[in-house]
């Protein structure tokens, strides 16, 4: 037998802000046209003053807990992927689960950038699988607006705010790959790629937030590269090939470089979930808002085969593959 992490519910939360392109031309020297045909965003979210990560976070527990059915009592782990906390300390995931009115159980948060949501979800599936966890609420949340500089065109038009959660409970199985849950996962980072995507401030360094500073080019490079090698691993590790797959749900960072990692895999851009020209690119909350929409919308159907996969600071990447 196998235990495995299983999807029980889905829940997201965007702030009321909504920014389109244009707003961005009145102070900057950029266009609607240029970011919609380099990035294909053309609108993101913002949170409002006095919104924090938490808030958003706790918002998309709450509707992940309706879907579900279930009550703040039925969940042991709060996990939430972030890069932006409300503070340095105590962890997201302790506010969240404060506000969920939870007495017991732990909670923590996990730092992987980008690809935070794909870490989160991966040691969800190993706390499931050691026997230490029962139901995890994973949640992605992030407010990348704090720590942007509006005076960075290159920067300052990608990115959005946003949270995304998920309940995964654990369940017995054969181990066979027609099972629910999370079938395989694989993660990595490269320390050495750390000047090309980082935040230049920080507790220890500058006690500052700091601002995000990215070399585009570089980490554009870096990801149709590896997003397709890691999705060819967690494939393989499952013994399956790219057509067993029904949906490609990416980090949404830039439209090109999900139409690269699609073309790659062979897979057509109707079997690909794509959000980013709604939200922009939210970090770690990109790949559980596009599960949530997706799910709400209907495109996913309970056992079908997801393919989610991100990159991002550290460099840090990854994918896993998950029967719905
Ligand atoms: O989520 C974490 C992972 N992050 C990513 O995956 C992001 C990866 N990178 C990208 O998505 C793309 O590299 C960008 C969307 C950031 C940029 O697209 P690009 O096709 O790589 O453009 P570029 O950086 O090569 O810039 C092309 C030109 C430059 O001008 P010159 O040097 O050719 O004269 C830039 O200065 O576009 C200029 N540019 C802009 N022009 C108008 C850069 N930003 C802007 C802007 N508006 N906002």
């Amino acid at each position: 037998m196998t235990r495995r992490a299983v999807v029980a519910g889905v829940g997201h939360r965007l702030p009321e802000r909504v920014v389109e392109n244009a707003a961005f031309e009145s102070r900057l020297d950029t266009s609607d046209e240029w970011i919609r045909s380099r990035s294909g965003i053309e609108r993101r979210h913002f949170a409002a003053e006095g919104e924090c990560t938490s808030d958003l976070a706790l918002a998309a527990a709450r509707a992940a807990l309706a879907d579900a059915g279930l009550e703040p009592e039925d969940i042991d782990t709060v996990i939430v992927a972030t890069s932006t906390p409300d503070l340095t300390f105590p962890a997201v995931a302790t506010m969240v689960q404060a506000g969920l009115g939870m007495r017991h159980g732990y909670g923590f948060d996990m730092q992987a950038v980008c690809a935070g949501f794909i870490f989160a979800l991966a040691n969800a599936q190993a706390l499931i699988g050691s026997g230490l966890a029962r139901r995890v609420l994973v949640i992605g949340a992030e407010t990348f607006s704090r720590i942007l500089d509006w005076d960075d065109r290159t920067t300052c038009v990608l990115f959005g705010d946003g949270a995304g959660a998920l309940i995964l409970e654990a369940a017995e199985g054969t181990g066979a790959v027609s099972d629910r849950g999370v079938l395989a996962c694989d993660l990595n980072s490269d320390g050495r790629q750390h000047g090309i995507l980082y935040v230049d401030g920080g507790v220890s360094s500058t006690q500052t937030a700091g601002h995000l500073r990215m070399q585009g080019k570089e980490v554009f490079r870096h990801a149709v590269e590896k997003l397709a090698a890691t999705a060819e691993t967690v494939l393989a590790s499952a013994g399956l090939g790219p057509d067993a797959v029904d949906w490609l749900v990416p980090h949404q960072a830039n439209l090109r470089i999900i139409r690269g990692t699609a073309a790659k895999l062979g897979l057509p851009m109707q079997r690909v979930v794509v959000t980013v020209q709604d939200h922009g690119n939210t970090s770690a909350a990109s790949i559980p808002l596009a599960l949530s929409v997706a799910h709400a919308d209907g495109r996913l159907r309970r056992g079908d085969l997801l393919l989610l996969e991100a990159i991002g600071g550290g460099l840090a990447w990854g994918s896993v593959l998950l029967r719905w």
